[in-house]
């Protein structure tokens, strides 16, 4: 296939892009902001690759978005472009609504006036918090936060011109990523890279949230399964195998990296803090896709990514991420 997919810089985005140029001989072009998560590094080991593309640009932006068609002469429009952290949200909401809501529907229009195929990525933070149980597509939709609301906005915009005008539109909901190249500014990393280095570990609130962990790889593919097989209008989920609270995740990444529980440090919730997320992926595995590795597998292949990989988290770790961890976390780095 030829594809032009958005935000694909970023942590997922990238994965994706590998899987796609490498597993199945597409053609990808890439519509990148480059903000601070979006890294030309992530293409590192396919930069090369002559069916490969990398376009700079924002999705707001109807010229870029139409260079980019005219550029890729694509039959699909994957979108990972979005501004993706919680916290940031919380602290500064404008980029969060330019982007998902302006952005989205500058895609969408595009997508329409070159009747392209259309897969928007998507988040279980849609549906809120569930204590017991787990999401199905069909449950409502309950943002708690400026990041889960605008997201939610897209979504529905995406449905509304599947509504309006048959624009042959899928959405792709995933639970919490993690795997190489995620922007230490996320759990995970965070933890991983602040053990490695003797920094304390900032658990927020009690550390019994629950997040249902999939790993990137497992995303891009039931990503793939959507793009290729989803019924126009629908709504995919895509749950990782397991879940975790966040307390086990941090010690699970302590014993890995021969940190100290000592490091430990429970510091104040985030506001809004939803206590558990669970997606039911029964939609998704009957289009052929399941995942692949368990997160203590996953984990651990990733904290020996990370310890092997300081060429990539390096120039991040020494940039503008510290004055970032400065204030949202009060404190400064080893
Ligand atoms: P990321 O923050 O690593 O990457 C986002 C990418 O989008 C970056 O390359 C950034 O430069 C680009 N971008 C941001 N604003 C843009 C704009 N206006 N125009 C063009 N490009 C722009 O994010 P990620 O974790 O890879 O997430 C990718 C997608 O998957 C997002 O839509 C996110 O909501 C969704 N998602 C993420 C997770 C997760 O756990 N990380 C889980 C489910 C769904
Ligand atoms: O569920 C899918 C979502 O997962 C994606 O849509 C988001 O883009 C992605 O950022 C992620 O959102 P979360 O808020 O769940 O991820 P984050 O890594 O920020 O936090 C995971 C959990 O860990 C959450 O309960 C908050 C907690 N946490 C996080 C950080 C950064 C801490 O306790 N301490 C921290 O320092």
């Amino acid at each position: 296939m030829k594809l032009l997919v958005c935000g694909g810089a970023g942590f997922i985005g990238s994965t994706f892009v590998r899987q796609r140029l490498l597993e199945h001989g597409d053609e990808v072009t890439v519509l990148d902001k480059l903000t601070y998560a979006g890294r030309e590094e992530n293409f590192h080991d396919f930069a090369e690759h002559p069916s490969f593309r990398f376009l700079r640009g924002a999705i707001e932006d109807p010229a870029a978005v139409s260079g980019a068609i005219d550029a890729a002469a694509p039959q699909a429009i994957v979108n990972f472009a979005a501004e993706t952290h919680v916290d940031r949200s919380i602290a500064e909401p404008d980029a969060f609504v330019s982007t998902h809501a302006l952005g989205t529907y500058v895609l969408l229009e595009a997508a329409r006036a070159a009747a392209l195929r259309y897969v928007q990525v998507s988040t279980d933070e849609v549906y809120g918090s569930i204590e017991s149980g787990s999401f199905t597509e069909q449950s409502p939709l309950r943002p708690s936060s400026p990041y889960s609301a605008t997201k939610t906005g897209a979504d529905l915009l995406v449905q509304s011109y599947f509504h309006t005008y048959d624009l042959p539109a899928v959405i792709a909901r995933g639970s919490n990523n993690y795997g190489p190249y995620q922007y230490p500014e996320k759990l995970i990393p965070l933890m991983i890279l602040n053990a490695l280095h003797g920094d304390a570990l900032p658990v927020y609130g009690d550390g019994m949230q629950v997040r249902n962990w999939i790993h990137s790889t497992d995303f891009s593919r039931a990503i793939g399964h959507v793009l290729e097989h989803g019924v126009p209008g629908e709504v995919y989920n895509a749950g990782g195998p397991d879940e975790e609270a966040n307390i086990d995740v941090v010690k699970r990444i302590i014993a890995a990296t021969g940190a100290s529980e000592s490091q430990i440090e429970h510091v104040a919730d985030r506001p809004g803090h939803d206590r558990r997320y669970s997606l039911s992926s029964d939609k998704v595995r009957a289009l052929g896709w399941e995942p692949q590795v368990r997160f203590a597998e996953g984990l651990e292949q990733t904290v020996a990514w990370y310890r092997d990989n300081s060429w990539w988290w390096q120039p991040i770790r020494s940039g503008d991420y510290r004055a970032y961890y400065e204030r949202q976390y009060g404190r400064t780095l080893a």
